[in-house]
């Protein structure tokens, strides 16, 4: 956490996950803006801002979107420096976006030197038809991931199924991780 000028706790939390799994959707949706029906991949790096009141307190967020596609690791890496928290995106329906969530935390740790606390979104769950495993994602699966990520590495996480496309979940993704942000922020100074 550093403070802008006016005083007001600023936050960076950067949006990970494969291409194509609603990284850009679910900023633009948390901002209030359209939901785009095709797929414009984000060339290197994109950035927004939100200010943000939570429990009584204004924070600003600062929200970059790092493309997913591979190629761009070279450009990703510069980014994770100094991020309070990351949102680690899978798409429901792309089994390999699920099994590529630990690839996404190595990179973080290589660049950021720590992983921060972090949101896992399953998103597009509003494309969910059946429970059927071997076409979707499902919920207790995510679930049994960021528990394990939290009691095996000890990082404060938390867990969401989220539609960019209707918003189910996307405020609150981002209200209990920046709950997580600041409890965490706390904590650390404290131990100073
Ligand atoms: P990169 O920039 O390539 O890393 O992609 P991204 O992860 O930012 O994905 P983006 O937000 O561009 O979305 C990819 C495609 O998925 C677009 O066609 C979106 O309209 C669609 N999409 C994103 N979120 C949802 C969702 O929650 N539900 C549905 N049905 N479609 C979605």
């Amino acid at each position: 956490m550093t403070q802008d000028p006016s005083g007001t706790m600023m936050f960076k939390l950067v949006l990970i996950g494969d291409g194509a799994v609603g990284k850009t959707s679910v900023r633009r949706k948390y901002l209030g803006k359209g939901f785009i029906s095709s797929h414009i991949a984000t060339i290197g790096v994109d950035f927004a801002q939100k200010y943000m009141q939570v429990d009584g307190t204004t924070v600003r967020l600062v929200i970059w979107d790092l493309a997913g596609q591979t190629g761009f690791e070279r450009v990703r890496r510069h980014y994770y420096q100094g991020c309070s928290a990351l949102v680690l995106v899978y798409d429901i329906t792309n089994r390999e976006s699920f099994d590529n969530m630990s690839r996404w935390l190595v990179e973080s740790f290589k660049y950021a030197g720590e992983i921060p606390p972090t949101a896992i979104l399953a998103n597009k769950v509003d494309l969910r038809t059946s429970n059927d495993s071997s076409k979707f994602v499902l919920p207790e699966e995510g679930q049994a991931f960021a528990k394990m990520f939290t009691e095996k590495l000890g990082i404060p996480s938390v867990f969401f199924e989220t539609s960019a496309k209707n918003g189910e979940n996307i405020q609150e993704s981002f209200s209990t991780l920046t709950r997580m942000m600041i409890a965490e922020d706390i904590k650390r100074r404290g131990k100073k």
